[in-house]
């Protein structure tokens, strides 16, 4: 954080789980590229977890799983900020404040809430409902510029720019209004079980879902079972998702295009063409599992990283909330 003329770069995950190849690609990827040419700020968004109901030592085991799992991919605390979502009070405060600028039609329309409504329909919570105001909060609180995320998370941005125009209407300019980052190459990876649905953590089948820490031996094998056509040609077209879908992941990891890809596996078969993409995912994700190991056998060494975060964006943070509270008319 030590260049203040660049830009802000702002990104969060939930530690709901394990994190996957899609996380990865969509987002973590991109985070530690970004590092250079950006101020970027991080978090885990633990905050946004609970609006599904956590098992309470599963979830303290995820946070810790998932934090030392990103400072794996390169995350680098001398360089950005990675800090724990709960641990930064003006995030909740924040939330509470934009949940008054942010309409209940607004929230209705949003997709993941009616996705996880109908999945979780015995707890549609007041929290899952808001979670786009704490998510607004997450990114206005550090006059972000630029947020780094899959394309499931646009219909978020997309609210979050119309929230902070509205209260910016109303009371000058309080929030930046910040730009969505969309990779060009793995921002929509789908399950590969069901190529029409994103990769997800909570995908009812675990062959559908690559995790970063799954042993090599477990990755080969979803490849393999991965669903495809009867087609037997490795082309990216319409219809053919389960095909595309490998051919967006294996063009990820080794940066070939789509016709490259096509030209190297003519004639070949899918089952060839599973084991390469099997292949090149296990060798992008085997450092980082190595890493990993080393990193959380050192909760010590996590501790320091987070709360030397935390204090830092508490002190960010606080700037941009004491100015939104004064503007709306609180004495402070
Ligand atoms: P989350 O935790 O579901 O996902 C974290 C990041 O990973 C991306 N992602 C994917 N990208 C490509 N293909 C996939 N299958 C895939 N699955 C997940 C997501 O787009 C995201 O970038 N609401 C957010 C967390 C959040 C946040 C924020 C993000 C909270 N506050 C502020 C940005 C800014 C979420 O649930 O992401």
């Amino acid at each position: 954080m030590e260049n203040e003329k660049k830009k802000i770069a702002l990104s969060l995950i939930q530690p709901s789980g394990t994190i996957t190849l899609g996380n990865y690609l969509g987002a973590i990827r991109n985070w530690v590229t970004m590092q250079e040419e950006f101020n970027c700020i991080f978090a885990l968004a633990d905050l946004h977890t609970i609006t599904v109901r956590q098992e309470p030592a599963k979830m303290r085991k995820n946070i810790l799983d998932a934090y030392a799992s990103i400072l794996a991919c390169g995350i680098d605390v001398e360089k950005s900020l990675f800090f724990i979502q709960s641990h930064v009070s003006s995030h909740a405060e924040l939330a509470w404040l934009l949940n008054c600028y942010t309409q209940f039609g607004e929230l209705s329309r949003m997709t993941q809430f009616k996705d996880k409504s109908a999945k979780h329909a015995d707890n549609i919570n007041a929290g899952l409902f808001t979670y786009p105001s704490l998510m607004a909060a997450d990114i206005l609180l550090y006059q972000a510029d630029c947020v780094p995320v899959g394309a499931d998370q646009l219909q978020h941005l997309e609210l979050t720019r119309d929230i902070a125009n509205r209260f910016n209407g109303l009371y000058g300019n309080v929030f930046k209004v910040p730009e969505a980052y969309i990779p060009k190459n793995g921002a929509r990876v789908m399950s590969l079980q069901d190529p029409t649905r994103k990769m997800s953590k909570s995908d009812e089948n675990a062959n559908g879902c690559v995790h970063l820490l799954d042993p090599p031996e477990v990755i080969m094998k979803k490849f393999k079972r991965a669903i495809t056509d009867s087609e037997a040609c490795v082309r990216y077209a319409e219809g053919k998702d389960g095909i595309n879908n490998l051919m967006d992941i294996y063009g990820a990891v080794t940066g070939l295009t789509h016709e490259q890809i096509e030209k190297d596996f003519e004639g070949k078969g899918y089952g060839d063409f599973k084991v390469a993409v099997g292949e090149a995912v296990v060798e992008t994700l085997r450092p980082i599992k190595a890493e990993y190991e080393k990193l959380i056998a050192d909760k010590a060494y996590l501790e320091e990283c987070y709360r030397k975060s935390d204090d830092i964006a508490q002190k960010i943070s606080q700037r941009t909330l004491t100015k939104a509270k004064k503007k709306i008319g609180f004495v402070l």
